[in-house]
């Protein structure tokens, strides 16, 4: 029996992207519509408990699963490693069977190592579900879904003509290699990715897209700029020579953005860093999606905890 899924066949878990039939992907952002344009939330979740489990920090990936699992009637219990018996030395996996002891039936797991939350999911019982909630650079499921429901919204549902850029520290980032996988599943027309060469990833997570170090030349006629943090904690020393470089190469500035097509969006995950990667009028700027994106995030969330965990 394949250990993803559930006995009628079902996904069990929500690891990565690359696994989700583009089907279900699309049934997901359906779903997720639904529930952003102010649909009914059954309580789908009613008497389960779900547990966020989070070993790296968060702000808006940890809230708004707690308040996506609220929304369906679940119970929310909260885990942060940095005041829990991990700093006594307890293992991740003694943790997970700690809380999953306690009859916690989903589980909200960020990590800071690729890999951890996967393995995490081979000790999980019959019935128990685990959301990678980010784990390393290598996926963030729920941030693609939610990065695909917001550029549906704005440019519709065929993504066979629109030209997507995602710029910045691809090399480190998790959000981008679920993005990447999101938008060749719902085939999007042309993707290209740009920056330093320093921050850009392998060869096969860049396959079909257009690679540039040209900032100016990879937004032109763009319908979506995605820009992404430079993940300075995930980084080697002395990939970037200086932040004010970064910004003048690779910044996303209101002279760059006009090169883009008058009514292209400009994405970015969170946290922002204000002057680095973006500049303070693009982010507040009326062309910005990011709040847009935050909002999405609970309807994504809920939509897929739903599927996971409902009746
Ligand atoms: C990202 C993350 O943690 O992967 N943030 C998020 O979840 N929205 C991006 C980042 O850390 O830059």
């Amino acid at each position: 029996m394949n250990p993803r899924l559930t006995v009628d066949g079902r996904p069990r878990h929500l690891l990565d992207l690359e696994h989700l039939p583009a089907a279900r992907l699309q049934a997901l952002l359906h779903r997720a519509q639904m529930f952003a344009g102010g649909g009914q939330a059954p309580a789908a979740l009613s008497g389960v408990a779900v547990c966020t489990l989070f070993f790296e920090p968060s702000t808006r990936t940890r809230l708004s699963f707690q308040l996506a699992a609220q929304r369906l009637g679940a119970h929310i219990l909260n885990f942060d490693a940095s005041t829990s018996s991990a700093t006594k030395g307890e293992t991740d996996l003694d943790t997970f069977r700690t809380i999953q002891a306690m009859g916690v039936r989903g589980f909200v797991v960020r990590h800071r190592i690729d890999g951890a939350v996967a393995a995490l999911a081979e000790a999980a019982l019959p019935g128990v579900a685990v959301l990678n909630a980010g784990d390393g650079r290598s996926h963030h499921p729920t941030q693609g879904l939610l990065d695909m429901l917001t550029l549906r919204q704005a440019k519709g549902e065929d993504f066979s003509k629109l030209k997507v850029v995602i710029v910045g520290d691809v090399k480190h980032s998790r959000v981008a290699r679920s993005d990447l996988h999101a938008l060749r599943a719902l085939g999007c027309g042309e993707i290209r990715v740009c920056g330093p060469a320093a921050l850009l990833p392998d060869a096969n997570t860049l396959r079909g897209c257009v690679v540039t170090q040209d900032f100016d030349a990879a937004m032109d006629g763009v319908d979506a700029a995605m820009m992404l943090r430079l993940q300075r904690e995930r980084m080697a020393e002395g990939l970037v020579t200086s932040l004010e470089d970064y910004h003048r190469d690779f910044g996303l500035t209101a002279a760059r953005l006009r090169r883009a097509a008058p009514d292209a969006i400009v994405m970015h995950p969170g946290p922002m860093n204000r002057g680095i990667e973006i500049a303070d009028d693009v982010a507040d700027g009326g062309q910005s999606r990011v709040l847009a994106q935050v909002a999405n995030g609970v309807a994504v969330r809920m939509a897929v905890l739903e599927s996971l965990l409902g009746e």
